[in-house]
């Protein structure tokens, strides 16, 4: 047999208490963001997918740039404190390293309840100051706010930068996403920053919904999309900053943003804590 045919697909390390049965939603977003911490079990579950007209592929990717433009420009207002909820797998560039490039000291706490988010950053991260990782569930808001890490950073009687990127279409209207968002908008101070990234119902395809729907829920990834009004609720006390919530290449694009429009309608806004 040929060398090729005895080669051996590379599979990483499986930190303890890690369950490769089953995907996980931050190893198919790993798979999907060309990355290498994820398992057969999860690239089969990301093929999968990749089968639904709602290119998840390419939403990654447009989800993952939209995060680079909104931290930059967060960074650029001084910004110099990040809360990351749902974080992922380290993907370079991550948020710190994208909000160290305007101000070098800011600090960035990463929250993730999958456990094998925590591994890799622990693993990758463990010596860089004023970056950490913690596990925790953001359907329980008080129990990460009262997590012992956060009692030294994020200091929330200065503005901080809470990222919800991607996250939110996991919570069900059940789990009360606005009621979430209201337990960290009450700790920020005034001038503080609400950064949302979400899929939407607004302008979908129903077929391709109900298409995607079934898939993603056989992947074990069910989904709750909001209409436009459900999201701009979640910023209620927020000013939103130009140019609104818009469709994810939309906002702020730069001269390299992939603008063709998304068939998986993901808006993105950006806004303010009313001082
Ligand atoms: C699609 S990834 C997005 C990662 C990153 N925010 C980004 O935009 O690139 C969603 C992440 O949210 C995490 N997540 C899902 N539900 C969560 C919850 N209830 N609490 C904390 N994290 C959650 C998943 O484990 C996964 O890592």
């Amino acid at each position: 047999m040929s060398a090729a045919g005895t080669a051996k697909k590379y599979e990483p390390r499986v930190p303890d208490g890690i369950d490769v049965t089953r995907p996980s939603i931050a190893r198919i977003y790993d798979y999907l963001l060309y990355g290498k911490d994820n398992f057969a079990v999860d690239r089969a579950a990301a093929e999968k997918l990749m089968e639904s007209r709602l290119y998840p592929r390419r939403l990654s990717l447009a989800n993952r740039a939209f995060l680079q433009r909104a931290v930059g420009f967060l960074a650029r207002q001084g910004i110099a404190q990040y809360l990351d909820l749902g974080s992922g797998l380290p993907t370079s560039p991550s948020v710190h390293e994208v909000a160290r490039a305007a101000v070098p000291g800011a600090r960035v706490v990463y929250v993730d309840h999958d456990p094998i988010v925590v591994a890799h950053n622990d693993a990758l991260l463990a010596t860089r100051d004023g970056v950490i990782t913690i596990r925790g569930d953001i359907r329980d808001a008080d129990s990460v706010l009262a997590h012992g890490a956060l009692t030294a950073c994020p200091d929330f009687s200065q503005p901080v930068a809470v990222l919800l990127l991607s996250v939110l279409h996991f919570i069900s209207h059940e789990e009360d996403a606005p009621g979430i968002v209201a337990k960290f908008r009450a700790r920020m101070a005034p001038g503080s920053y609400l950064a949302i990234s979400v899929g939407t119902s607004d302008g979908a395809d129903p077929e391709m919904l109900a298409e995607a729907t079934e898939t993603y829920a056989g992947a074990r990834m069910p989904f709750t999309l909001r209409s436009r009004a459900q999201i701009l609720d979640l910023f209620d006390g927020f000013d939103l900053v130009e140019p609104g919530l818009v469709s994810l290449p939309e906002w702020r694009p730069g001269f390299n943003t992939d603008r063709t429009p998304l068939k998986g309608p993901t808006v993105a806004a950006v806004a303010q804590l009313r001082k």
